[in-house]
């Protein structure tokens, strides 16, 4: 695994980073995949600040960049409450990005929260049958996670029983300490099957956790076992949530 930390001074610069970060997997990934139209970008988007901050990538000076009828989204992780409340990851990654974009909505893969979370775990594992696997389980081209105060990730939450889930590849969770409690997410195998993971981090109400994952390497943290095994991890900070850090930022090259 190649681990990259970057620090960036304020919101826009984070911004800026996470679009040219995103570009430059895409292209990696092209350089790899050629100009076959049947093969896909896989991308999973998550919830919390991720969205706004993802927004800039729809700026005319980026959005060119990347061939969006080869990618397919998916969410990883969902609030189970419909796709329209205000609480969707759904509506709110819609809201702030898809929908700028130039992407088909049938390349948008929306969990069915309104059904019963279980069920709309089966159903949306089934809906990933055209990953290619690695391990056993989809691997994602990119997958963008943001991290809570507490270290949680996606809907992955300390100390809970499906941080130890090793089979299937979306988990229902009905106890979330961060409300709403039913919520819909990837499981830990999967995260550490994809070829990229970023997170996305902001605030100093982080800082203590962040110092501990990266410079202490602690792994009791959801976000600190995420480990994607022969693929690449990112961490985006901004100046809050970097500023318990010793040695700071290494940059991308
Ligand atoms: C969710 C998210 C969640 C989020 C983190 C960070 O649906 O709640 O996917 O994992 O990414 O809580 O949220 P912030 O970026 O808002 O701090």
């Amino acid at each position: 695994m190649t681990k990259i930390v970057q620090v960036c001074s304020g919101t826009e610069e984070l911004e800026h980073a996470l679009a040219e970060i995103v570009i430059r997997v895409f292209e990696e990934w092209r350089i790899g995949n050629g100009t076959d139209a049947d093969q896909l970008f896989y991308i999973a988007l998550s919830g919390g600040s991720l969205p706004v901050v993802l927004a800039r990538l729809a700026d005319q000076t980026y959005r060119s960049r990347i061939e969006w009828n080869r990618c397919r989204f998916y969410f990883a992780d969902e609030r189970c409450v419909p796709l329209d409340h205000e609480d969707s990851n759904y509506k709110a990654c819609w809201d702030a990005f898809l929908s700028k974009i130039d992407v088909a909505e049938e390349n948008v893969i929306g969990i069915d929260s309104e059904k019963e979370p279980h069920e709309c775990a089966k159903l949306y594992a089934e809906r990933m049958k055209h990953i290619p696997l690695k391990n056993g389980f989809p691997s994602f081209d990119l997958i963008l996670l943001g991290m809570g105060p507490d270290g949680h990730t996606a809907s992955l939450f300390p100390g809970h029983a499906l941080l130890g889930e090793e089979s299937v590849f979306v988990a229902a969770i009905d106890d979330s300490p961060k409300p709403p409690p039913c919520r819909v997410t990837l499981t830990l195998p999967v995260i550490n099957s994809s070829s990229s993971v970023v997170f996305v981090t902001g605030g100093s109400g982080k800082a203590d956790v962040v110092a501990k994952i990266l410079e202490e390497g602690n792994t009791d943290f959801p976000a600190g076992m995420v480990n994607p095994s022969s693929g690449n991890l990112v961490w985006l900070l901004d100046e809050g949530s970097a500023e318990k850090l010793q040695k700071n930022d290494c940059a991308l090259n």
